[in-house]
C-alpha cells in the first residue's frame, strides 16, 4: 500500500506568539466593517475584546455575543440576520473552536442564496454547495479544534438532535493570531480537553493503515509525543507555563490543519461517536472522545494491527517482541496518559448507560453514520460494540 494522490492547500496567514493581537490592524482592510463574534463572556471577563478593539483602531465595529460551546444553528441565525441588518463586510471570532465554528457557518450563510440549513448535509439540509463566503478572521483563546487554521465547522441542531459538520475552501480563516498566553486562563477541565482533542484528531488519521507516508507518520508521531511531554506542566492551571502552553497550542493547530493528514487515510469514526454523546447529554467534545478512542483500539485492533503496533513501539517505546502484547500495553500506556489529565476512560464516567446506546445507535444511523472508518468499514453493528465497550 502506498500513500494517496492528494491535494493539498491551507490559506491561512498565522501570527504566534506573545503580543500579537495588534497584527489584526495590518490584516483587516482599513474600511471593512467588522461584526466581533464571541462566546459566553470570557473575553470580555479576561480583556481579550478590550485589546481586540484596540487594535481594530478607527474601523467600524459592532459585536455578537452568546455563542455556546456546541454552537446552535438558531443563535447562529441571528448573528446572520445582525450581518444582513448592519451591513457587515467582514467578521473576527475571538474564542475557542465553538465561536470559530460559528463564525464559519455565518460567514457561508450571510451570503448564500437559498436556505443556509442546506449549506449542512448528514440528513439535515441537503450538503449544497458554498460558492462565497465574507472573510474572517480570528483570535483563539483555546487550543483544542485547530478551527483557527482549518476550514471545517461543526453546529449543533437541537430539534434534530445533531451535530453536523460542513466546510469549503472559502471557509478557511484569512488569519489566526495564536497567543499561547490566552491558555493562562483557562480552567482544568478545558486545558486537558484541549489536550484530548488534539490527540485525537492526531490519532484518527494515524491509526488506520499502514501507507508508507513516511513524512505524514513521523509528523503525526512528533505531534502525539508534543502533546504526551507537555501536558502534565500544561494541564496544571496552577503552572501557567509559557513553553508548555507555545507548544501545545502549535501541536492542536497542526493536529488538524492538513499537513499530517494528506495521503493518509482517516478515521474519524471516534468523532462520529462522540458527537451523538454530546447530542445526548451535552458532555464536553474531547471527553466524549477519550473513552471512545480507547474501545476503538480494542474493538478494531485486527484492522489497525499494523498501526498499533507502530504506535507502541515509537510513542511508547514498547520493544516486545509479541505484536499482540505491544498492542495491549499500548492501549494501557494511552488509557493512562488519559487518566493522568483527568480525562475519562469510560463513558459511564460522563453519564452515558447501556439503555442509552439504542438511541446512540438511531441517531448514528440517521446521520449517515453506517459506513464510517477508514475505507467505510465500521458498520453499525461495530460501532454499537465500540459503545459497550467504552461504557
Ligand atoms: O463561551 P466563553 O465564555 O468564551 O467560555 C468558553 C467555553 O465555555 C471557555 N473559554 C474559551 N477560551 C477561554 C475560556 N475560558 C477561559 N479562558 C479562555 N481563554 O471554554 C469553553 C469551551 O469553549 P469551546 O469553544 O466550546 O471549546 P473548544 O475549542 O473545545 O470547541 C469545541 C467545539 O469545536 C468543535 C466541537 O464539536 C465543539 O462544538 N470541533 C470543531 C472542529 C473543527 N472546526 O475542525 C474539529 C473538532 O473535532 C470539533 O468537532
Ligand atoms: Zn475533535
Amino acid at each position: 500500500m502506498a500513500m494517496k494522490d492528494f491535494m493539498f492547500y491551507n490559506p491561512t496567514r498565522i501570527y504566534f506568539g506573545k503580543d500579537q493581537i495588534k497584527q489584526i490592524d495590518r490584516s483587516i482592510p482599513k474600511n471593512a466593517k467588522v461584526l466581533i463574534l464571541y462566546g459566553g463572556g470570557s473575553v470580555k471577563k479576561f480583556g481579550t475584546f478590550d485589546r481586540v478593539v484596540e487594535a481594530l483602531g478607527n474601523r467600524q465595529w459592532g459585536e455578537f455575543g452568546g455563542i455556546e460551546a456546541n454552537p446552535v444553528f438558531e443563535t447562529l441565525l441571528k448573528a446572520v440576520d445582525q450581518v444582513k441588518a448592519e451591513s457587515y463586510n467582514y467578521l473576527l471570532a475571538v474564542g475557542g473552536g465553538s465561536v470559530i465554528d460559528g463564525t464559519k457557518f455565518v460567514a457561508a450563510a450571510s451570503v448564500f442564496e437559498g436556505d443556509p440549513i442546506d449549506i449542512f448535509g448528514q440528513g439535515v439540509g441537503q450538503g449544497l454547495p458554498i460558492k462565497q463566503a465574507l472573510p474572517f478572521g480570528t483570535v483563539l483563546t483555546l487550543p483544542a479544534t485547530a478551527s483557527e487554521m482549518n476550514s471545517g465547522s461543526v453546529v449543533t441542531f437541537h430539534e434534530k438532535k445533531a451535530k453536523i459538520s460542513f466546510g469549503s475552501s472559502l471557509t478557511f480563516p484569512v488569519f489566526s493570531i495564536l497567543e499561547p498566553e490566552m491558555t493562562f486562563t483557562l480552567p482544568a477541565r478545558q486545558l486537558a480537553n484541549g489536550v484530548a482533542d488534539g490527540f485525537v484528531h492526531t490519532m484518527e488519521n494515524y491509526l488506520t493503515l499502514a501507507l508508507h507516508a513516511d513524512v505524514q507518520d513521523r509528523f503525526s508521531e512528533a505531534i502525539l509525543k508534543t502533546f504526551i511531554d507537555n501536558a502534565p506542566v500544561y494541564c496544571d492551571p496552577d503552572q501557567a507555563d509559557y513553553e508548555a502552553a507555545a507548544n501545545i497550542m502549535w501541536a492542536c493547530t497542526m493536529a488538524l490543519n492538513g499537513v499530517a493528514s494528506r495521503g493518509n487515510v482517516g478515521d474519524w469514526a471516534t468523532h462520529a461517536l462522540g458527537h451523538e454523546v454530546t447530542v445526548l447529554n451535552n458532555t464536553d467534545h474531547g471527553r466524549t472522545l477519550t473513552p471512545i478512542l480507547l474501545a476503538t483500539m480494542h474493538v478494531r485492533r485486527d484492522g489497525k494491527h499494523d498501526k498499533l503496533v507502530q504506535y507502541g513501539r515509537r510513542i511508547w517505546n514498547i520493544q516486545d517482541e509479541n505484536e499482540e502484547l505491544v498492542i495491549d500495553k499500548a492501549i494501557q500506556k494511552t488509557a493512562e496518559f488519559f487518566e493522568s489529565i483527568n480525562m475519562p476512560t469510560k463513558l459511564s464516567q460522563v453519564g452515558v448507560n447501556e439503555s442509552d446506546i439504542d438511541f446512540l445507535i438511531t441517531q448514528l444511523e440517521k446521520h449517515k453514520g453506517q459506513k464510517i472508518g477508514e475505507n467505510g468499514v465500521q458498520d453499525l453493528a461495530t460501532s454499537r460494540l465500540i459503545y459497550q465497550t467504552a461504557l
